[in-house]
């Protein structure tokens, strides 16, 4: 194997600008570690929030950048692994772990998992860190019970689709907003009422609030919930919300946020779990843009940045 490989990285922070596409050593394995050839890899909000310098987390320098992976195993000194098995990763590029941007990664085996046979690496990287991102809002944060309501504001895109599949496939009733532009991906993805978040409001009583917008309007949010309801929190760094208090707490509701940043080994190992059974039954989708090279990763930044819409990924093997 060569000593050298392409990579998109970073030695300081700030606009797309940084990013750097060259070589880097290919990095080495501990003895809880695996090795893997990336073959595709996707652009999620909280990569450009790292490389810009606003998500603080340990990046050191020079610090390949990106979170997820789907690959192939080319050394593995534990039993889990062995070369040539196609495998996944949705948490690198933070915490002082080098990202997935690159020819090769060092993924811990705590954090890597099998791909399902018949599932495209496409298909499946562009779901990775949404879908974990649900499954934490959901069912961990959430504790969505079936028959329960959920509502899903910015249900198009990558987060809200797969909120919107996650729930109705665990048996939640769910209501989301959306462009009309999107609601038929959205009814397809399982939604049984869908709105334009331009122009209406929901009117049904809610047990779970999200709203991937980031407006978090809690004045109209409160009186919408149930007695118990649960808003999740987990985008929206800039809102300064008024909250009705007593509208709250006189429903025994609650408001708990969360990034998956600071999700447990474990935690994500419960979302793989679930990720792969969804792939593997087909019933776990994104919409994708056409995939890039590894070397357009500073314009892929410059478009996520932008609002495209569609999930951004690039193929990394041929490069
Ligand atoms: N806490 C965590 O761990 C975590 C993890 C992943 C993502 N996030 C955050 O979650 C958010 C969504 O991520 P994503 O990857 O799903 O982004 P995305 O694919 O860009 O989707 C954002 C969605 O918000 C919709 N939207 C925009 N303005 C709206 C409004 N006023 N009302 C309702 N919907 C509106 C957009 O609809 P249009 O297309 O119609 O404009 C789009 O569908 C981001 O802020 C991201 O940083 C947080």
């Amino acid at each position: 194997m060569t000593e050298t490989m392409r990579a998109a990285y970073i030695t300081s922070y700030g606009s797309p600008d940084v990013i750097q596409y060259g070589e880097l050593p290919v990095p080495a394995p501990g003895p809880t570690d695996v090795l893997v050839r990336v073959d595709v890899v996707a652009v999620n909000h909280v990569d450009t929030f790292v490389r810009a310098g606003a998500y603080a987390t340990s990046t050191p320098f020079p610090f390949v950048i990106g979170r997820d992976l789907v690959g192939t195993v080319v050394r593995s000194s534990v039993a889990e692994f062995a070369p040539g098995d196609r495998v996944w990763c949705n948490s690198l590029g933070h915490d002082g772990r080098q990202g997935s941007f690159a020819e090769f990664a060092v993924v811990p085996r705590d954090r890597l998992y099998l791909l399902p046979e018949g599932v495209e690496p496409a298909e499946a990287v562009a779901v990775l860190h949404a879908a974990a991102t649900a499954y934490l809002a959901l069912f961990r944060t959430g504790g969505l019970a079936p028959g329960e309501t959920v509502l899903v504001l910015g249900a198009g895109g990558g987060v809200g689709s797969a909120l919107v599949q996650l729930a109705s496939a665990a048996g939640a009733r769910v209501v989301a907003s959306c462009s009309p532009d999107d609601f038929d991906w959205v009814q397809s993805c399982g939604a049984e009422q869908v709105f334009d978040y331009h122009s209406e409001v929901p009117a049904s009583a809610v047990d779970v609030w999200i709203d991937n917008s980031g407006r978090h309007d809690l004045e109209a949010a409160v009186p919408l919930l149930a007695q118990g309801g649960r808003i999740i929190a987990l985008a929206g760094m800039a809102a300064r919300p008024v909250l009705p208090i007593g509208a709250l707490y006189t429903r025994d509701a609650s408001i708990r946020g969360f990034v998956i940043s600071n999700a447990s080994a474990g935690d994500l190992a419960d979302a793989a779990k679930l990720i792969n059974g969804q792939l593997a039954a087909k019933r776990l989708r994104a919409r994708t843009r056409p995939a890039l090279p590894l070397s357009a990763a500073a314009d892929a930044h410059r478009q996520m940045e932008s609002g495209v819409r569609g999930r951004i990924l690039l193929n990394v093997s041929g490069t």
